[in-house]
This record gives structure tokens, sequence and C-alpha cells, in this order.
């Protein structure tokens, strides 16, 4: 079936509320890589955000086998054991979740076989096994083999093709997406296919390579599109401007160029900063000293200045959709907190549908105290990025269509 404007793709996915599970093993894979602070959890969100579907399963008298990996470990590596998330996992649910130190094997199999049904358990970092990345089939078969059903809620993940997001799912009749997956496809599937109008995309942060295909998808689609963060001083440099010691991107100063032409081309309005707010360097304390859109050659651009603020601040004021990704300035820094903090106090403003993907702008609605007034905070960082790109994500491509 083709899809149209108005379809999103969720629409088309086995969802984990149309497979019966009851008394069956259903190994879920879910993105549980969140920070640990001395052996703790320090930022739950994406458990707290798996927890519906996990909850379901349990109510639907399953036996919960939940997998994940964490950080990017070469081997086994203490520090990133799972062990402390189960723990998280348990206070969340109200109810102990097992812990299996082995993935695959006799050990796992037998903590397996002794569930019950509503019981929940979660395997060790997927990661310590060089297999789980190479999407290694054997592996992906070793995974399978201890369970009935396959549901994928991972959604930070779907854009990696490994054993337990990819090649798992060759295992099972069917793979169902989990109810963060369906919501994150629902708002996302809505800005790639069908945004209201007016759209207004706004792109910061200091990865710049990693978003310039967002933004040649983005043109297509948003009718403005706003450009902050140390991204901004790779365009601002493309025309000429002096932006003395920023961040630079220079592969992709042609490129750049490249994007404002086709901007132009297709009648899309790419706002860039027109006053910044600079340093010397980028320390704790430094004062924020105002400059104009030409930076001194021994100052760096930190953050947007305020007429780039009021400006940013009227368009998103327009929308009826609002797409966020990366921070406006190095906000971590309290002195360069005001345009990012500004940006999200807009949205929360706004009566528009607002999704804002990304850690690092997630973390800016949170501590600017808005999180809860903002339509849709996207688990994923990259994965938001690829899915907004219009790229297929083999974490979802797996995934049985209905
Ligand atoms: C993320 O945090 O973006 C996801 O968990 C994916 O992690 P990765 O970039 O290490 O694959």
């Amino acid at each position: 079936m083709t899809t149209t404007a108005a379809q999103t793709p969720a629409l088309h996915k086995l969802t984990v509320d149309q497979v019966e599970c009851r008394n069956k093993v259903v190994l879920v894979r879910v993105d549980f890589n969140v920070p640990l602070k001395e052996g703790k959890v320090g930022d739950d969100t994406r458990i707290r955000e798996s927890l519906p579907t996990i909850r379901h399963l349990m109510g639907k008298g399953a036996k919960v086998v939940l997998m994940s990996h964490l950080g990017r470990p070469k081997g086994v590596t203490p520090g990133l054991s799972l062990a402390p998330v189960a723990r998280r996992v348990g206070e969340l649910l109200g109810v102990p979740v097992a812990f299996s130190p082995t993935v695959v094997g006799a050990e796992a199999r037998k903590a397996i076989d002794g569930l019950k049904p509503g019981a929940v358990l979660l395997l060790e970092n997927l990661r310590f096994h060089p297999q789980e990345e190479q999407n290694d089939p054997a592996f992906a078969k070793a995974l399978a083999e201890c369970a009935d059903l396959y549901v994928s809620d991972a959604f930070g993940t779907v854009h990696r093709a490994h054993a337990s997001t990819a090649g798992v799912a060759a295992f099972f009749p069917k793979a169902a997406a989990g109810f963060l997956i369906a919501k994150e496809l629902d708002f996302l599937g809505r800005a790639l296919h069908s945004p209201e109008s007016p759209f207004v995309a706004i792109l910061g942060g200091a990865k710049v390579g990693d978003k310039i295909a967002v933004i040649r998808s983005l043109l297509q689609r948003a009718d403005r599109l706003l450009i902050g963060g140390a991204m901004a001083y790779t365009f601002l440099k493309a025309m000429g401007h002096q932006v003395g010691t920023s961040l630079l991107d220079e592969p992709h100063l042609e490129l750049a160029k490249e994007l404002m032409a086709e901007a132009e081309q297709l009648r899309k309005e790419l706002l860039l900063p027109v006053d910044h707010l600079v340093a010397r360097e980028a320390k704790p304390g430094v004062a924020a000293e105002p400059s104009g859109i030409d930076i001194p050659p021994d100052r760096m651009g930190l953050d947007i200045g305020p007429e780039t603020v009021g400006r940013f601040v009227a368009a998103i004021r327009t929308a009826r959709m609002v797409v966020w990704n990366g921070p406006m300035g190095m906000f971590e820094l309290p002195a360069f907190q005001g345009g990012t903090f500004a940006i999200a106090r807009a949205l929360a403003e706004s009566k528009a549908v607002t999704i804002v993907g990304g850690g690092d702008s997630a973390a800016a609605v949170a501590e600017a105290g808005v999180a809860d007034r903002i339509a849709h905070i996207s688990t994923g960082g990259g994965a938001s990025l690829e899915f907004l790109e219009g790229r297929k994500l083999p974490g979802v491509e797996v995934l049985t269509n209905v």
C-alpha cells in the first residue's frame, strides 16, 4: 500500500495490544540506555516511557523478558551493568524485577524458565557481546530461542541494525511495536508525512555534520527553518560572515551554501542568527558579551543574541506545528542558556503541535521547567533525526505490517 499524506507509518504496524500473550514469554527490546550516577539511574525518563508497554504485558499475564544496551562498552564492563537499572524498573513498577547477569545460554534460560505470568526479568547489557552490534544471526537466534513473542519499544535504538533490534525479529512469526514506538511514530510521522502548516523546524546543537541531511529533508517539509547553536556558524561563515573562534564544520561549508540556495529555490525561509552572545572561551564563570552578526576574531559564539531570540520566537508564534532538535547555544553554562530556554518557553506557550527531539533539547525543556507543556518529547536523539530525514529505520522495518 502506498503511504498517503494523511497516513502515518504507525498505523501500519502490529502493536502490542493486538497480540495474545497470556503465559507466553515475551522478549521486549527497550532502550534503557540511561545515565548512571554513582551506581544509580540518573534520569529515568526512558524507563518511564516504556512502562505502559511493560505494564500492559504484565497485566495480560505475559512473562516479560526485557533486553537493552547501556553505553558503548567494548566487552564486559562492570560499570555498564544493567543491574542498577533493573532495581529502578522494579521501583517504578512497584514489584521486584529479576536480573539475569547473562544474556544467552543455560543460566539465562533457567532464569526465564522460572518466570511466572506477570513477572519481569531484565537481561544484562546486550553490548557486552560484540555479536549484538554485528547483528550476528547466531546471537539473534540464541536471544529468540527463549521467547514466544517479540516486541520492540526501543525507539531510541531503532536506527541501529543490531541483533536485538533487527536480526532477532526474523526468528518470530510476528514482531509487534510497543506503545512508545507507536507514540513516537505517530508524532514524528505527522511531522514527516502530514505536517500542519505553518510548520516551523528549529535546529541547533554542535553536531553539524549529523544534521545536514535532516536540514535537507526539513527544507522540503517545513515552511520555515530556524538554525541556531553551533551549526549556525557554518552557515554564517559560508555567507561570508566573520565567526571568530566559533565551532565550525569546515568540511560542510560548501554544503551549507548549497542548502541555502536550495531554500531560496524552494522559497522557504531559512532564518539564521543576526546577533550572538560571545566570550573569549567557553568555560564556567565567563561573562556573556553581546555581538552583532560578525563575531570578533578572538571571540566565540556561545548563544543566540536577543534580536535573534525575538525573531525566532515570533516565527514560533505563527506555527501550527513545531519540531525542535538541538540547543541554541552552550546552555550548560548559565550565561549562555538564555536563547535555548527562550525557545523552550516559546514552544510551551505555543498552540502548535510541539515536538522536541534529542537529549540536549529534552534536557533543556526539563531545565526550563516546561517539559509538561510540550506535546511530544522524543526519547530518540539519532533515531528521531534519521526518521525526520525520511530514512528507513531498521528497527521499525522489521515490525510486522498490518
Ligand atoms: C541513544 O542514546 O541515542 C540510543 O540509545 C542509541 O545509542 P547508540 O548511539 O550508542 O547506538
